[in-house]
Order: structure tokens, then sequence, then C-alpha cells
């Protein structure tokens, strides 16, 4: 039997019928269906529209269904459920009788979709934040190895200053943490308990909505039945929070492609998480990160397709809702896989050390550094980078450094220019004059990876005492 079959006298177009059915995506869903539906039944006990042995027979009834989904592949498998509420109750009827069929007093499918949902996403946020802290755990242990070692940092993709690789690495650990932060906010936001909104106007039965709130771990019931039964910020939120994530897997996942590549060298990638060519036999190319940074782009996708679901809908419930559910359910799933593959490949990944070195010891990383030598000395900024400036001309046209230059021939450039210039502008020298909160001389990064291990330890206590 339908739902809705009552006021029907013709049956539906069976095209139609077979297209308009979101049981084949919602099923996953039916956990939080029972979840949801032993609340409701409670309430319903409570204020007497079922009985106490009533009760007890759907409670037993929830907990057969529950645990044939987790045992038998099969159970899932029935061609007329329209959605997962609708297959719910046909198993209930079938196992409890009148029983199975007086749940739905009070209820409507329009607010159970809406809790469901929520407590997906509520979930699909506790295991993407877990995934987060391990991923930035790996970060924080792979800054710790490096130790003192050196890379060149860019911009405009061109070599820039050194910095620590240590230094590199935290900078993905705070993007990290901040997406895990936004994912924070919107499980805070979304924790409120629609059951008890009905199909737009508040439940036609004075149900216990604190109570049925409670019993599945939201802060409290909803404020607005239409708002409730119409709502899907959460989604948009949570989906939005899994795009801008992935545009931070992808920036990564490019830089470590680009530092694997021949011409950089800086980075060995772990075989594990590569493939070969069909043709060219010397070839291990990075597909992990490939699709890391492909799956990206999905996500932003799923982002613009709630928004444009969403747009312009008139209150409350509407079919188009439905549509919402795929592109949340595609988020989760993608952006949790991305963050654990990702964790996988930096794990296993290995840095050339004299590589990255060697990259920091040329290229007049050491120009602004030396600018600020003549400043130190009193040369205006301005006039000093000119006369830096003009002394890597010169180099260029040797093919040497600024380190190569001798005291008489820097000292055209400028007479500010004296013996302590060579010791103020090595690698460890430039390093070390980074000497700022957030900058990366040595003993600044130290500071900033104990600052993270703190925060993530705060984390993890917050998780468990969540648990
Ligand atoms: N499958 C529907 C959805 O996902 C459930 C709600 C149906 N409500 C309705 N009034 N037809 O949105």
């Amino acid at each position: 039997m339908k739902m809705w079959s009552g006021r029907f006298r013709r049956p539906l177009n069976p095209e139609f019928e077979e297209w308009q059915r979101s049981f084949p995506f919602d099923k996953r869903l039916l956990p939080l269906e029972i979840a949801a539906s032993r609340a409701h039944a409670r309430a319903l006990a409570g204020i007497g529209v079922l009985s106490a042995p009533e009760l007890k027979s759907l409670l037993a009834a929830l907990q057969h269904i529950q645990h044939a989904l987790e045992t038998d592949p099969h159970f899932l498998a029935d061609c007329e459920a329209e959605d997962v509420h609708h297959f719910l109750e046909r198993r209930l009827s079938e196992l409890a009788g009148d029983a199975g069929l007086k749940l739905h007093a009070g209820r409507s499918r329009n607010e159970q979709i809406a809790t469901d949902l929520r407590l997906f996403v509520r979930g699909a946020i506790d295991e993407l934040q877990n995934a987060l802290i391990e991923f930035v755990q790996a970060f924080l242990e792979k800054a710790a190895e490096t130790g003192s070692n050196a890379m060149p940092a860019h911009t405009h993709l061109q070599a820039a200053e050194p910095v620590l690789v240590a230094h590199w690495l935290l900078t993905y650990a705070e993007m990290l943490l901040r997406d895990h932060s936004r994912l924070g906010d919107c499980r805070e936001r979304l924790n409120f308990c629609p059951l008890g909104s009905g199909a737009v106007a508040g439940a036609t039965l004075p149900l216990d909505r604190k109570a049925m709130a409670a019993e599945l771990g939201f802060t409290a019931p909803t404020a607005n039945s239409i708002d409730a039964t119409s709502d899907r910020d959460f989604a948009i939120e949570f989906v939005q929070a899994t795009s801008l994530l992935g545009i931070h897997l992808s920036r990564w996942a490019e830089e470590m492609i680009l530092f694997s590549t021949r011409e950089f060298g800086f980075v060995r990638l772990p075989e594990t998480y590569s493939t070969g060519s069909s043709a060219m036999p010397q070839k291990m190319n990075p597909d992990a990160l490939e699709l890391i940074r492909g799956k990206s782009g999905r996500l932003t996708g799923a982002a613009t397709t709630l928004l444009m679901v969403a747009k312009g809908l008139p209150l409350a419930y509407n079919k188009d809702l439905q549509e919402t559910q795929e592109p949340v359910f595609d988020a989760a799933d993608t952006s949790l896989k991305c963050v654990k593959t990702a964790t996988g490949v930096l794990r296993d990944c290995a840095f050339d050390f004299a590589r990255m070195g060697a990259a920091s010891e040329c290229g007049f990383m050491n120009a602004m550094a030396a600018a600020t030598y003549l400043a130190g000395k009193g040369v205006p900024f301005r006039t000093a980078h000119e006369c830096i400036g003009k002394a890597v001309s010169v180099c260029l046209d040797r093919g040497c450094e600024l380190a190569d230059l001798k005291l008489e021939e820097l000292k055209q450039f400028s007479p500010a220019f004296d013996q302590d210039f060579y010791s103020a502008v090595t690698l460890d020298a430039v390093l070390g004059c980074h000497d700022v909160p957030g900058g990366t001389a040595p003993a600044r990064v130290r500071a900033a990876l104990q600052n993270l291990e703190q925060r993530v330890r705060a984390l993890q206590e917050a998780l468990h005492a969540h648990a």
C-alpha cells in the first residue's frame, strides 16, 4: 500500500512512479529513520495514542529491522518502497500489524526527512572532523621530522625566500583546522530537532518535542514548523564547508604533484598511491593526488547544486527538496575519502632535503635579507633595494650569487657594505631573521608546532568528552 493512495482514482504512470522514488538513494538514511521513529513512538505512547504493549511491539519491530539491516544484505531490496519512510512503514506493518500503521499519527514525512538528513549531516561532520584531525596530525608529525631543513617558498610560483620545510607543512595544518572549525559551526547550528513540526504547521498531537529532541541528541526542538520542514541551510553549509576543504586539498595536491616532478625533485611520492603508464615504462604518475585535485571540483559542484535547488523555493516543503539528498551524500563520501587518501599519501611520502636545501641557497633568495642588512646600516630601504638589485644584475651576468661578490665590488654599490655582510646572507641567517610570531625563524616554527599540537590535543579532548 502507498502512503497516500486514498484520493487517487488512477494509478501513477509507471515510468513516473519509478522516476520519483528516492528509496534507491535515501535507503542509507534507514538507521536514522529508525532512531527518529523510536523517539516518535515514545512520544505517541506518552500521550496515550499508543498503548504500552503497542509501544513495546513497535520498539521490538524497530530493533528487528535494525538487526536485519545489519545482517541481511538483501534486506533493502524493495522495489515498491517510494522512499525510506515508506519502506520502514511497510516493514513495521508486516512486523507489528496495526501498531505499525499507527506510528504515522501526528507526523509527516516532511519533518522526518528534515530530521533524518540533519542526523546524517551531523554524523558525517563527526566522521570528517575525526579524519581531519588525523590529517593535521600527519602534518605535525612530518613537520617535526623535517627539523631545521629549508626549502624555497614561492610567490607567483617563483622562488622567493627560504623557509623551513616545517613552516610550509604547518600552513596546511592551519587551513585544515579552519575547515574543522567551520564544520563545527555547522554542526552547532544544525543540531535542532524538527520532530513535532508535522507537515508544515506543527504536529496535530501534543507530542513532547523536548523529549524527542533529547533522545536524538539534539540541543532543542526547532523553533518554527514552517522553517523546520523547509530549511536545508544545514545541508548547504555542510557541502560548502566540504567544498572549501576540497579547495584546500586541491592546493596541497597541486603542490605535491609539482614538487614531485623531476624538475623540482623535492618530494618522492609513495608507489602505494601511484600508478604506471601503459605506454611509457619509466612513468610513475601521481594518481591519488590528481584524483583529490579533480574531486574538489565535484564538491564545489554539489554546493552549487544545493544552492540552485533551494533558490526561489516557496515555503515550506516542496518535492524539489528531495534533490538535496544526493549531493549531500556525495559530498560526505567524497570529502571523507579524499582526506583519508591524502593522509595516506602524506604519511608515506619522503622529502629530498638535499635538493630542497640546495634550491634554498641559490637564485638570490637572500636578496631581501641583503637589502635589510643595508637598511640596518642606515641606508634607506628603497635605496638599499636599488643597490641589491644592481648587484643581482651583475651576478646574473656572471652566473654567481651575491655572496660570491668581493667586498670591494659590493662597496661600489654602497659604501655601507662591510665584512659582516657575508654572515648576514647565509641560509641560516636568512631563516633566522624572520623572527616574528608566524615567521619562519626556527624558534618561531618550533613554537608554532607546539601551539598546533596543543590545539589538536584540545580538539581531541573535546571529542572524547563528546563521545
Ligand atoms: N522522499 C521525500 C524527500 O526526500 C520525503 C518527503 C516527502 N514528502 C512529501 N510531502 N511528498 O523529500
